[in-house]
């Protein structure tokens, strides 16, 4: 089978509830950290990783993906005519010429692991990446082109890991890690949101997954797990000793674009490269 990404999946059709009362007319993912949506932060890193098919799993009541990525024929005419030639090229929103945007529903919130089954019909019979835009990697090179050089090596199903703080092992899918080789870890076992004591590490699986097609058969079972919801994690976990299963511990720092500090943090941290010396010496009487 080819190993070969060029499809990307992502899901955002959740509530977020912990952005409340930002997050009820505007989605989560269209808050944008400095200048651009988190999603297309998203997308940009996908493109950079390769991919040239987008899936957006939306709600039905956010319009905001497809119109933040489709043609806006009056900003486009208003800039056309005026000779805005630097703005009307940030129109694009960060999509390479060749790229095929889909969009498919999930109509109720019934866990991660559903979100991507709902993309199924997009993602056939090849493997394919799955990015949480509200997880951010800060690094020269993308986390998820990081990934897709790794994956002819290992197939199967990959995921971005990190060490979590042991009191934080609750909010995330937790490996039983195995052998390690150079920036790979063996999964022998996964557990989501594990409580502290019966969580087999720290080391946790971060917004950035490369599945291999056998996950929408186990995901069509549609078993629930921890907190009711259908588990992505719980599907991996299944197909353990099936299809091979890798950590993979990349390059960068991660932000948890998920909560209010992480996304000030990231805000923070993507200004700076930005802004320099000069921004960072009219922050720091704040920070003081
Ligand atoms: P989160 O676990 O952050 O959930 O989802 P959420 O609903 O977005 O936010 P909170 O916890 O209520 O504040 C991680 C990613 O998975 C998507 C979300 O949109 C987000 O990109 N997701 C989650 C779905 O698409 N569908 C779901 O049923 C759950």
């Amino acid at each position: 089978m080819s190993h070969k990404i060029e499809t990307v999946v992502f899901p955002v059709a959740g509530m977020g509830t912990r952005f409340l009362p930002a997050t009820k007319a505007v989605p989560k993912e269209m808050l944008p950290v400095v200048d651009k949506p988190l999603i297309q932060w998203a997308v940009e890193e996908a493109a950079a990783a390769g991919c040239t098919r987008f899936v957006f799993v939306t709600s039905p009541e956010k319009g905001a993906f497809m119109n933040h990525f489709g043609d806006a024929p009056h900003y486009r005419e208003t800039l056309q005519a005026r000779g805005k030639t630097a703005e009307l090229e940030l129109l694009q929103a960060g999509l390479p010429a060749n790229a095929e945007i889909i969009e498919t529903f999930q109509d109720d919130p019934l866990g991660l692991g559903h979100a991507i089954w709902c993309a199924r019909e997009a993602t056939g019979d090849k493997p394919f990446a799955v990015i949480l835009p509200d997880d951010m990697v800060q690094h020269t090179t993308g986390c998820l082109a990081q990934m897709t050089a790794q994956y002819a090596a290992t197939g199967g199903n990959l995921v971005a890991v990190e060490n979590v703080p042991a009191d934080q092992t609750h909010r995330y899918g937790v490996l039983d890690p195995g052998v390690e080789t150079g920036a790979l870890v063996e999964v022998k076992g996964l557990v989501e949101k594990p409580a502290p004591e019966n969580a087999p590490s720290t080391l946790a699986i971060i917004g950035r997954y490369i599945l291999a097609p056998e996950i929408m058969d186990t995901l069509s079972a549609f078993k629930k797990g921890a907190g009711g919801e259908i588990q992505i994690t719980d599907a991996m976990a299944e197909l353990i000793g099936t299809v091979p299963m890798n950590g993979f511990r990349f390059e960068g720092t991660r932000y948890d674009c998920g909560n209010r500090d992480g996304f000030l943090e990231a805000n923070l941290a993507f200004s700076l490269i930005e802004g320099g010396a000069a921004l960072k010496q009219r922050l720091r009487p704040l920070l003081d």
